[in-house]
């Protein structure tokens, strides 16, 4: 039954990430379609989350997304692969018929799969990820559905979300992180050709980890695959599209301090944001 306190008045596309590294998806989105209003919600104060247990990402996840319901969005992008991994389907299969049916909730991890097979030749593609997106195996199971051929191995990368987050991703002591865990991933398929970048931090690791990566391995990272997605959603989805505010505004939240976002979030998304305090 819906909720009879949600407006159905035009609102924002709400955009949760676990903090910052959802800020590369949101640019991607936002250079696609700029004249949508957007509402970033980062839960910087609880990231991160790549090592939190299934219950505790969930928990988090439904509360962000009550949250920006409440803030007038239809619909929410989980810009986080471990929300997407561990969240999304318990949200829309049963939080989402109980909170308002006619709101919705999106993942990354979809679009992405969905991308991996006209991309490789080989068939073996690798997915680094945080260690909670890895364990759930979503990405294994989500490639299977769409590509039964695609051999998927997972690695898990704990130390690069540390690194990102505290300024390191661009020093030398980066390298030996990214070239360690690009190494243990191809030794364990040297047949990859294909590796999706599957958290959003990575994008900041980019040119390392092509530094480290054989030549003919092609590196998937997320923003572009979401956005296209999602303007493929919108399109499909006129009654959704109608409902979404087209004055071109993005708002910044943060349930940490909006000094520290707005210094952070510059290196992710490209130009300054001034952000606000947010409790969940
Ligand atoms: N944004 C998360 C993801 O894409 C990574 C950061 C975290 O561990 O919270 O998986």
């Amino acid at each position: 039954m819906s909720n009879p306190t949600l407006s159905s008045a035009s609102g924002p596309i709400g955009v949760f990430d676990s903090g910052y590294g959802g800020l590369t998806v949101l640019r991607s989105i936002q250079a696609l379609m700029p004249e949508y209003d957007y509402i970033y919600l980062g839960d910087n104060a609880r990231a991160p989350y790549g090592t939190r247990s299934f219950e505790l990402v969930y928990d988090f996840t439904l509360q962000a997304v009550r949250r920006l319901f409440r803030m007038g969005c239809h619909l929410v992008i989980l810009a986080c692969n471990t929300a997407s991994a561990k969240a999304l389907r318990t949200i829309q299969q049963r939080d989402l018929p109980l909170i308002d049916a006619e709101r919705r909730v999106l993942g990354v991890i979809r679009p992405t799969a969905e991308s991996v097979g006209d991309i490789t030749r080989s068939r073996h593609i690798g997915i680094m990820a945080t260690p909670g997106t890895v364990r759930s195996q979503t990405y294994e199971i989500e490639i299977r559905k769409l590509h039964p051929d695609i051999h998927v191995t997972g690695k898990a990368c704990p130390l690069w979300v540390p690194l990102i987050e505290n300024g390191e991703y661009d020093t030398p002591g980066a390298d030996y992180f990214v070239r360690k865990y690009v190494d243990e991933l191809l030794a364990c398929d040297p047949l990859i050709d294909t590796i999706i970048l599957g958290c959003t931090h990575y994008p900041l690791l980019l040119d390392k980890i092509r530094h480290f990566t054989p030549p003919h391995i092609r590196l998937i990272s997320q923003g572009d695959y979401v956005a296209h997605s999602l303007r493929d959603y919108l399109c499909r989805h006129s009654d959704m599209e109608a409902r979404i505010g087209r004055e071109g505004h993005t708002r910044y939240f943060t349930t940490s301090h909006p000094d520290l976002f707005d210094e952070n979030a510059t290196v992710f998304l490209g130009h300054p944001v001034q952000s606000e305090h947010i409790d969940l």
